[in-house]
């Protein structure tokens, strides 16, 4: 089996997982959570060496207070706990997204977790947290912007690679297969410069339920496409 570099997930569904239980969205929230401790795991194992997941997006704050607040709570243990993860797997942590929107604490907690995890190197997690596609190319070009007006790039220096090192993924490499849980359809505003050449793979496995044998699946899915880039089938 040809296992992915890079994977990307949009862990979707915990909301409509619990309400099938009778259970609020928050208990979703948790299991969601737990499960990525689970995946992590799984993906190192595996031998996947980048993987990034959409936890909270730049569009999610207009959910009801309750709900985001039952968020912030669960990033807090979460950036706490995900100490023990990345030091189990000797896997370093990025969040990408604009986190200057969040409480100076969680702030904290993200510096302190990038920080003691930045010499691992088996294993790279990017955490998306109030991330936008469109709001990390927005700030990337602002700051690019800003570095042409003040003579520290020329217009000719403006490239696809110039622009990839102006987003929050800079130096990671594109991911290979994109999963999508619990059924939509849709990217909602996710990595939409870096993957232009993604294969993606939909499953209506609501996320607190998606386990190895489904990162299984999806991964041999993946390697029965063919992929090409402009036609050009990849050896
Ligand atoms: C994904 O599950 C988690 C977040 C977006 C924070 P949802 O909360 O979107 O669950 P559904 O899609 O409403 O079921
Ligand atoms: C996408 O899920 C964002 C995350 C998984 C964090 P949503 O549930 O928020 O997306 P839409 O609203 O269904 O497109
Ligand atoms: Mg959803």
């Amino acid at each position: 089996m040809n296992v992915p570099n890079h994977i990307a997930i949009i862990l979707d569904g915990n909301g409509r997982w619990a309400k099938a239980k009778g259970m609020p969205r928050s208990y979703g929230h948790v299991k969601g959570c737990a499960n990525l401790e689970t995946i992590c795991d799984d993906m190192k194992e595996l031998g996947v060496k980048y993987l990034t997941v959409y936890a909270f997006s730049t569009e999610n704050w207009k959910r009801s207070r309750e709900e985001v607040e039952g968020l912030m709570k669960l990033f807090r243990s979460y950036l706490k706990k995900c100490l023990k993860i990345s030091e189990r797997n000797k896997m370093r942590v990025k969040i990408i997204g604009d986190i200057t929107a969040f409480d100076q604490d969680i702030q904290e907690k993200i510096v302190q977790l990038e920080e003691f995890s930045k010499d691992y190197d088996e294993l790279y997690f990017q955490i998306a947290l109030n991330y936008g596609s469109r709001d990390e190319i927005t700030r990337g070009m602002r700051r690019m912007a800003q570095d042409v007006a003040e003579g520290k790039l020329l217009p000719s220096e403006v490239t696809e690679d110039a622009i990839g090192n102006y987003l929050d993924t800079a130096g990671v490499p594109d991911p290979d297969l994109m999963i999508r849980t619990s059924g939509e359809l849709r990217l909602s505003n996710f990595l939409l410069w870096q993957m232009a050449y993604t294969e993606f793979y939909f499953t209506d496995v609501p996320w607190p339920d998606f386990n190895k044998a489904e990162l299984v699946r999806a991964i041999e899915k993946y390697n029965q496409r063919d992929r090409r880039y402009g036609g050009v089938k990849e050896e």
